[in-house]
C-alpha cells in the first residue's frame, strides 16, 4: 500500500479535493498565507495567488495569511516589516482577492491562534521535529544557525491552518512535510482530548513551478523575478538585463538554454500559448526579438492588475482598514477556536 505521505498519494488527494470544490465549494474552509519579507512576483501569482482567487470566487471559505512571525524564523531583523506587510495586501486586492469574501490577516495581531502553539508543541517529539526535510533546506540556505522558531515553525503553521478548521491547503511540494505534521497534531488532538480539529489536506498547484528569467529558481535574491508591483518600464529593464546566450536562433531548451527558455516560459504562462510555439515563432528574431515578446506579454497581462494597485498605493487607510478588518474577524474565529480547545481539555474554570 502506498505510503499515506508520499507525494502519489497527495496528488490523488488533491485532484479528488479540486473535484470536490467544484461541486460543494462551501464544505472547504482554505488556509494559506505568504511570508512578507519583500514584494509578491509572478511565481507567486501563476503558482497560487491565481489560484486562491479562483477559489475564493467559486464560494469556498477563503482566509488568506500574512505570516510575519515566520519572517524571523532565519533571519534576525524585521527592518521594512511594516511596509512589506502593507504592500503584501495591495499585491492581495490588486490580484483579486476581494476582502469582502477573504479574510486577510497577520499573525502577530491574533494572540489567541498563537496560543494554540503550547498544546501542539506537546503533542510532536523532538525528532519528529529535527526530520523535517524543509526546515533543514531553508536552515542551510539562510546560512544561520537552526533557531528554536525554525525548528518549530511547522508546528505554528499548524496554528494557522487549524485555528479556523482549514481543511484545504493551496501549497507548493515543498510545504507537504508541514502539512503532514499539521495533520498529524489535528489528529493526536482529537485522539487525547476530543475531536476539535479538522483533516486537513494539501491542494497542489496544478501549473508547473515557473522558473526566473535567468531559468534558476525565482527569487528576489537572485534579480531574476518580476515582481507584481513593478512598473511596465521596471519589468522591461529587468527583462532587457536578463542573460541570454550567443546563439541567434530561438529554440526551448530548459536544460542547455536557461535564460533563453526561463524567458520562454514567462512569455509562454502570460499568454496561454506553449513555449515551443513562441520560440518557433520568434525563430532567427534573436534574444532581442524575445525580450520584447515577453516584455509585451508580461506588461499586457498584468496591466490592469497593476492600475489596481496604484490606486491602492494612492489609499493607505483603505489598505490599512481591510488589514484590520480581517484581524478583527482572525481574532473572533481563533478566541472560538481556543475555547474549544481549553473546554475539550478541561482548562475551564
Ligand atoms: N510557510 C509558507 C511559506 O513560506 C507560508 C505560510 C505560513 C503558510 N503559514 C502558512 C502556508 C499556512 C500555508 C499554510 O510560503
Amino acid at each position: 500500500m502506498p505510503n499515506e505521505n508520499s507525494y502519489e498519494v497527495a496528488l490523488q488527494k488533491s485532484n479528488a479535493i479540486r473535484e470536490g470544490l467544484t461541486k460543494t465549494p462551501e464544505k472547504f474552509t482554505m488556509l494559506t498565507g505568504d511570508r512578507p519579507t519583500g514584494r509578491l512576483h509572478l511565481g507567486h501569482y501563476f503558482g497560487t495567488l491565481k489560484g486562491r482567487v479562483e477559489l475564493q470566487n467559486m464560494g469556498a471559505k477563503t482566509n488568506v495569511l500574512i505570516a510575519d512571525y515566520q519572517v524571523i524564523t532565519d533571519r534576525d531583523t524585521t527592518e521594512h516589516i511594516q511596509d512589506n506587510v502593507y504592500n503584501m495586501v495591495m499585491d492581495y486586492l490588486a490580484c483579486g482577492i476581494d476582502p469582502d469574501k477573504t479574510m486577510i490577516y497577520a499573525h502577530s495581531a491574533v494572540p489567541a491562534a498563537n496560543q494554540l502553539m503550547l498544546p501542539f508543541l506537546s503533542l510532536v517529539s523532538e525528532a519528529e521535529l529535527a526530520r523535517n526535510p524543509t526546515v533543514k533546506v531553508e536552515m542551510e540556505a539562510s546560512g544561520h544557525e537552526l533557531t528554536g522558531l525554525l525548528l518549530t515553525y511547522p508546528v505554528h503553521q499548524a496554528c494557522d491552518i487549524l485555528f479556523c478548521k482549514g481543511n484545504v491547503v493551496p501549497v507548493g511540494r515543498d510545504q507537504l512535510p508541514h502539512i503532514e505534521l499539521t495533520r498529524t497534531i489535528a489528529r493526536r488532538f482529537n485522539n487525547r482530548y476530543g475531536k476539535v480539529f479538522p483533516e486537513v489536506e494539501a491542494l497542489l498547484s496544478e501549473t508547473p513551478l515557473l522558473p526566473g528569467l535567468d531559468g534558476r529558481k525565482m527569487s528576489k535574491s537572485y534579480g531574476n523575478a518580476i515582481n507584481i508591483s513593478m512598473t511596465a518600464e521596471e519589468t522591461a529593464k529587468r527583462i532587457k538585463k536578463s542573460q541570454t546566450d550567443s546563439e541567434r536562433m530561438i529554440t526551448f531548451d530548459p536544460e542547455n538554454r536557461p535564460g533563453v527558455s526561463g524567458l520562454l516560459s514567462t512569455a509562454a504562462i502570460c499568454t496561454g500559448r506553449s513555449e515551443v510555439e513562441i520560440a518557433e515563432e520568434i525563430g532567427m528574431g534573436g534574444s532581442g526579438q524575445l525580450k520584447k515578446y515577453v516584455t509585451e506579454a508580461v506588461n499586457e497581462y498584468f496591466a490592469p492588475i497593476r492600475e489596481r494597485r496604484q490606486r491602492y498605493e494612492n489609499d493607505l487607510d483603505y489598505v490599512k482598514d481591510v488589514l484590520h478588518e480581517g484581524n478583527r474577524r482572525a481574532n473572533e474565529i481563533a478566541e472560538q477556536t481556543l475555547a474549544e480547545v481549553q473546554d475539550a481539555m478541561g482548562m475551564v474554570y
